[in-house]
């Protein structure tokens, strides 16, 4: 049975629709733990609800990034992780993290990537005026927010929108395809081709909500 380590800084909803999906689809997996970046975030109690390992690796601690992702890579090992989901996770990691895991390391992103990488996606995503903005999983590389697309979901912006009434529109989008994601890789159904996924077998990997 593969292991999951999921990596959170706050709400956690997204590791929570994770897991509820997986428990509804009575998926064989582990959830082998949630780390959070500082105590305070609130993923951590849905975690120790279901009875999942829930660890704080407090970065405040660590006088460098590298020292704090050496200690996050450790902690990782220790609860031992063939998956690692970042839901949320709002610390830029080394690209010594991001080869350790490499080809295990998951993103959700809100955003269409390429579109509006980097934070404030949706008040980014109104300024310029689009109609269509969303949601990307996809494998982290050492850039920000980029790395092998595994899949999309877009949402409408619609007349009187802010940045909280989108937010919430890409969040339902994010609930939907994290999961979906997560459930390929454990099928092992991802291939990463240069900088492309391919799903064997295909099905689609974009969303029109
Ligand atoms: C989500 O919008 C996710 O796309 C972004 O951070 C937010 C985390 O929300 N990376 P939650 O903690 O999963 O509720």
């Amino acid at each position: 049975m593969l292991s999951i380590v999921t990596l959170i800084s706050g709400r956690g909803s997204n590791f929570e629709a994770i897991v509820k999906t997986a428990q509804k689809e009575r998926w064989p997996v582990k959830f082998a733990g949630v780390i959070a970046n500082h105590s305070a975030a609130r993923g951590l109690e849905f975690a120790r609800t279901e009875g999942i390992p829930a660890v704080v690796v407090e970065h405040k601690e660590h006088a460098t990034r590298e020292s704090f992702d050496e200690a996050l890579i450790e902690k990782i090992d220790e609860l031992g992780a063939d998956l690692v989901v970042l839901a949320g996770f709002m610390r830029i990691l080394t690209p010594g993290f991001i080869r350790h895991f490499e080809g295990r390391l998951i993103n959700i992103h809100p955003a269409l990537l390429p579109a509006f990488p980097g934070l404030h996606t949706h008040e980014r995503a109104l300024e310029a005026g689009v109609q269509e903005h969303g949601a990307t999983v996809h494998f982290v590389t050492e850039g920000v927010d980029e790395g092998p697309i595994i899949c999309q979901a877009s949402v409408p912006v619609r007349e009187g929108d802010d940045a909280d009434t989108l937010a919430a529109r890409v969040l339902v989008a994010e609930h939907q395809i994290y999961p979906r994601a997560v459930k390929w890789f454990l099928d092992g159904r991802l291939r990463i081709e240069g900088n492309q996924v391919k799903l064997q077998p295909q099905e689609p990997q974009f969303f029109k909500l």
